[in-house]
């Protein structure tokens, strides 16, 4: 059993969330304050939109094998769980994800946000988010992990794009029950978006916000100019005047 929570301090807790969730997702809202990773508190046999959050993960995981980690209590560490249709890409869920982190930072910040396909949500040109799609028995965890609160100190110190927490951005300490409730909501609504109509119907969100478009970058061992992450979630690049779709892989960018 976990120790009570200090009275007033700042939580993700059910008791806090609960009362703030405006749809069907979060129903039911999973909770440690710490776990190894949010993505393992939900079980294939969840209903669609079961929610596992934490104050802190112990072994927190990103793309491609990487960590992901953050102080107690600072940051947004969820995990929800989907299950698309068939007919629906499963890759696309990141940008999914991406699009619905990116308008709730937006909304807290006041600020326009970027995404750089296919999982980092980015504000002033630094990751304030990232999104992991991991599929489980027929169904899709979608973990995100947000910053929030964390002081520059707290966050990682090297990476491309460098992180940045809203924190960092606005010098804003905020609550993260409220904000967690918007990403949602706004996750499930672009979700029932693309249930229905696929990227294309997300695509007014997405498209204005592809961070990558006419940069130079760098895909596996290919070099070129990113065209734009088409409707079907691939990265379209032009390579010495030729056109490829890139379906996943780490993609490096100059400034
Ligand atoms: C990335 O940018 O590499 C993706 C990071 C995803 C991190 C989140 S935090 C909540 C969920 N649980 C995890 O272990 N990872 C995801």
């Amino acid at each position: 059993m976990e120790a009570a929570e200090p009275v007033g301090a700042e939580t993700l807790a059910p008791g806090v969330v609960e009362p703030l969730l405006r749809g069907r997702f979060g129903r039911p809202y999973r909770y440690q304050q710490r776990v190894e990773s949010t993505q393992a508190l939900l079980a294939a046999d969840d209903p669609e939109g079961a929610v596992a959050a934490c104050e802190e993960q112990t072994a927190g995981r990103g793309r491609l094998g990487r960590s992901w980690e953050a102080p107690f209590g600072t940051a947004i560490l969820v995990s929800v769980l989907l299950r698309p249709p068939a007919e629906r890409r499963a890759q696309e869920l990141s940008l999914v994800g991406g699009v619905a982190t990116a308008l709730a930072a937006e909304r807290a910040l006041g600020l326009s946000s970027q995404i750089k396909w296919p999982n980092d949500v980015l504000v002033d040109r630094r990751k304030v988010a990232g999104v992991l799609a991991e599929a489980r028995d027929g169904a899709v965890l979608l973990g995100i992990g947000l910053n929030v609160n964390q002081k520059r100190e707290e966050l990682p110190p090297s990476g491309m794009p460098p992180a940045a927490s809203l924190r960092t951005l606005d010098s804003v300490v905020r609550d993260r029950a409220p904000l967690l409730a918007e990403l949602l909501e706004a996750l499930e609504i672009a979700y029932e978006h693309w249930r229905e109509g696929g990227l294309d119907a997300l695509y007014t969100e997405l498209g204005p916000r592809d961070f990558l478009r006419n940069r130079r970058i760098t895909v596996g061992d290919e070099t070129g100019t990113a065209i734009a992450i088409d409707r079907s979630g691939r990265l379209e690049v032009e390579v010495a005047g030729e056109r490829r779709f890139v379906e996943s892989g780490e993609v490096r960018y100059e400034r």
